[in-house]
């Protein structure tokens, strides 16, 4: 009550001020008026504001906003909604395809972004699609995956971290390319702005720790190029923490190296935020712990609903809602139906969306759809083309436009603005960044002839790896 009887004073007053622009228009036009006419023309200007006070109510409504639209009229709704909110995306594989198909050549005729493409993303999806907002990932695999049961090969940075480059490169290359459409952003206020636009904003994640060399220098120099998530692992441990897939194969649950508590502290410091996806349940929990700043799943799921261990149980939803964090929940059929991945549809997108939404609320959920980076995607959710019918789907089972802003892009925006203030903070305390190394590295040097700044090194030189300088 208190504020409509305010909106309404406040429109009076906009009526009272027009009016009374339109009166001393008509006042300056009768210079010659005498006194008494320009009493009479006052007297109708007041009437005619106690009038219009009469009449307003009704007639505002319809100047102030645009007409309601029906509540039932899940389209138009969700068609008001995405266009004034963004609708970000937690995990596109585009990039990867790029590399695959066109080893990075984007600059030809193959590439046809604009006439179109099989896969799921191109121009007119994109547009269709209403997408506001992309994290894409710039994913390399690892050197071997968990699940083949054998050890996976850790010093072995190399061509992981070259190769991660060439991810970020093309990802920055493709988002230049169609500048019309994409603007790059390593910021959440830069990706209201790109919204604001008309813009995809276009943002890098990378899809998994082992991909920055293991080493917290590799992640600093990352991050200054722009990457602003890292999975914390893949499928395979690394020198951080432990795969989910590593726990299917039948191996040990280990959480968090003790390497992986300082990288959690480094990511913290950087603001460059920790995504859950892929890793075990108790590097999950051991994140959750450790990290000073909200946590994003990119792309998952609800466990409670689908017993693949990638997905997060409901003591880490909650604990990840706790921390103000996200769970942005992916499109994959095999995870989504384990038991029969193809009969998976979008209403098992909208299941898990609203586990999560009922157990931990509605800022804590999003989309991440993994999109070009699955095979087989859900019925009714085939492309970048289909996410608004997947907000009106949640329509109708019930969700408000209010939620499914936050749904869409305010849940992330505010996360990610969230992990930006806690790095500030870190580092305006004056945390140096962190030194810390992995034991198992190899050190390559050559320095039989180098001179030494200490005594004590005196006999600890090493035989050269890569010859003489
Ligand atoms: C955010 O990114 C924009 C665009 O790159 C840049 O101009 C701006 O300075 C950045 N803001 C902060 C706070 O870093």
């Amino acid at each position: 009550m208190e504020t409509l009887n305010t909106r309404a004073a406040a429109v009076a007053s906009d009526i009272l001020t027009s009016q009374e622009s339109n009166q001393a228009v008509v006042l300056s036009g009768a210079v010659t008026a005498s006194r008494s006419q320009r009493g009479w023309l006052f007297g109708i200007g007041t009437l005619g504001i106690l009038l219009a006070s009469v009449l307003i109510s009704p007639w505002t409504a319809t100047q102030e906003a645009p007409a309601p639209i029906d509540p039932t009229d899940y389209a138009a709704r969700t068609k008001h909604v995405l266009s004034t909110t963004p609708l970000i995306d937690g995990h596109n594989d585009l990039p990867y395809l790029i590399r695959n198909e066109l080893k990075h050549q984007i600059y030809n005729d193959k590439f046809t972004f604009n006439t179109g493409l099989l896969s799921n993303t191109d121009r007119q999806k994109v547009r269709d699609g209403m997408l506001g907002g992309q994290f894409w990932s710039c994913y390399i695999h690892c050197p071997k995956d968990s699940e083949t049961k054998e050890d996976v090969p850790l010093d072995e940075p190399t061509w992981t971290l070259r190769d991660t480059l060439e991810q970020i490169d093309i990802t920055k290359r493709f988002v230049n390319e169609f500048s019309d459409i994409f603007q790059f952003c390593s910021n959440s206020t830069c990706a209201r702005e790109a919204f604001a636009n008309g813009k995809v904003g276009s943002f890098i994640g990378i899809e998994g720790a082992h991909q920055i060399g293991n080493s917290l220098a590799s992640l600093r120099q990352l991050y200054d190029l722009g990457a602003r998530y890292i999975t914390t692992t893949h499928n395979c441990d690394n020198v951080f923490g432990t795969a989910a897939s590593t726990v299917t194969a039948g191996r040990e649950d280990k959480g968090l190296t003790p390497f992986g508590e300082e990288y959690v502290a480094e990511m913290n410091r950087l603001g460059m935020m920790l995504d859950l996806s892929h890793v075990s349940h108790e590097t999950m929990r051991d994140v959750l712990r450790l990290s000073e700043a909200p946590v994003i799943f990119s792309h998952t799921g609800a466990y409670a609903l689908s017993k693949v261990l990638r997905f997060a149980p409901d003591d880490v939803l909650k604990a990840t809602a706790e921390k103000g964090g996200i769970i942005m929940i992916t499109f994959v059929n095999r995870f989504l139906r384990p038991d029969n991945p193809d009969a998976a549809t979008i209403h098992d997108v909208v299941d898990h969306i609203w586990h999560v939404a009922q157990l931990v609320g509605w800022d804590y959920v999003g989309v991440g759809s993994d999109f070009d980076g699955t095979p087989v995607t859900p019925l009714g959710l085939e492309d970048v083309s289909k996410y608004p019918r997947l907000v009106e789907l949640l329509m109708e089972r019930g969700a408000t436009d209010e939620q499914l802003r936050k749904f869409a892009g305010e849940n992330i925006l505010r996360v990610w603005a969230e992990v930006e203030k806690v790095a500030e903070r870190i580092q305006a305390e004056g945390r140096k960044p962190n030194e810390a190394y992995w034991e198992g590295r190899t050190w390559v040097r050559s320095d039989m002839n180098a001179p030494i700044m200490f005594r004590d090194s005196l006999g600890k030189r090493v035989p050269s790896y890569l010859g003489n300088p």
